[in-house]
C-alpha cells in the first residue's frame, strides 16, 4: 500500500531453547535488510525468551514482541504477563487475539480489545489477529465474521496507535493451505476499509519462501505473519527479501 512500509513478522510460537532462540536471532539480527526500501521486521519469542532474543537484536534493527498480554498493567494475575512489562523488557509490537488464543483460550472479542487497549497504553504496538474457521467459510460467513471480530476487537486508540491487523484463518495455520488470491483480496479490501488509515494490514497461514512474493504483491497486504516458516533463519529472511 503505498505509503505504508511492509512488516515481516515472524510468530515462533511455543518452540524452542533459549540457545535456539539466540541462535536465530543472531542470524536474523546479522543479515536482516536495513535499506530505506527494506521492509520492517518483527520476531515474537515465547515469553522466557524475550530478554536473550532482545539483547542479542540490540542494534540490529530487527523489533520483538510477545505473544499475548494481560488487560490490565498489573496486579492479581498468576500466570499472566502485562503489556507494561513488555515495554520494558523491549517489546515494540505484541501479538493479540492469535486464532490459537481465541480458539484455545476462549479469548472473546471484548478480550481482545481490552488487551490491544492495554498495549497502546503502554506504548506497545498491538497485532489484532483476526480470520474464519473453515466452518465459517464453507458457509460463506467470512466476510461477516471478520467483519464483527474486526470491529469489536479495537479499541477506541486504535487509530493513534500505528496498530497492525493480521488476517489468519485459522484452517490456514500450520496446514501447507492458504486462501485464494482472490479470498485474500476480498479480506484484504474489507480490512482495508474497517481499519484506521495508515493500518499495516498482514496475512498469515502457511506462509512459506515459495508462496511469499506473490501474497505480499497483492493490494492490500502489507506484509506477512509467519509461523512455522520464521523458526529458520533462512526462510524468514527470504521471505522478506519477497516484500
Ligand atoms: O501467527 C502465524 C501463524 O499462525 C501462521 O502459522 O505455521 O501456518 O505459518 P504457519
Amino acid at each position: 500500500t503505498p505509503g505504508i512500509r511492509p512488516l515481516i513478522a515472524g510468530n515462533w510460537k511455543m518452540n524452542g531453547t533459549i540457545r535456539e532462540a539466540i541462535a536465530l536471532a543472531e542470524s536474523i539480527g546479522a543479515n536482516a535488510p536495513r535499506g530505506e526500501a527494506d521492509p520492517d521486521l518483527v520476531v515474537f519469542p515465547p515469553f522466557p525468551h524475550l530478554h536473550a532474543v532482545g539483547s542479542t537484536l540490540m542494534g540490529h534493527g530487527v523489533a520483538m514482541g510477545a505473544q499475548d498480554c494481560h488487560a490490565e498493567p498489573k496486579g492479581a494475575h498468576t500466570g499472566d504477563v502485562s503489556a507494561p512489562m513488555l515495554r520494558d523488557i523491549g517489546c515494540a509490537y505484541v501479538l493479540v487475539g492469535h486464532s490459537e488464543r481465541r480458539l484455545n483460550h476462549h479469548e472473546s472479542d471484548a478480550d481482545v480489545r481490552d488487551k490491544a487497549a492495554a498495549a497502546i497504553m503502554a506504548g506497545v504496538v498491538p497485532v489484532i489477529c483476526v480470520g474464519e474457521t473453515m466452518a465459517q467459510k464453507a458457509a460463506g460467513q467470512s466476510e461477516s465474521v471478520i467483519q464483527r471480530q474486526l470491529q469489536n476487537s479495537m479499541p477506541d486508540r486504535f487509530s493513534t496507535a500505528r496498530g497492525v491487523v493480521a488476517y489468519e484463518p485459522d484452517w490456514a495455520i500450520g496446514t501447507g493451505r492458504t486462501p485464494s488470491e482472490e479470498d485474500i483480496t476480498t479480506i484484504h479490501a474489507l480490512l482495508r476499509r474497517l481499519a484506521p488509515a495508515g493500518t499495516r494490514l498482514l496475512y498469515g497461514g502457511s506462509v512459506k519462501a515459495g508462496n511469499a512474493p506473490v501474497i505480499l504483491a497483492l493490494p492490500n497486504v502489507d506484509g506477512v505473519l509467519v509461523g512455522g516458516a520464521s523458526l529458520a533463519a533462512a526462510e524468514f529472511l527470504a521471505i522478506a527479501a519477497a516484500a
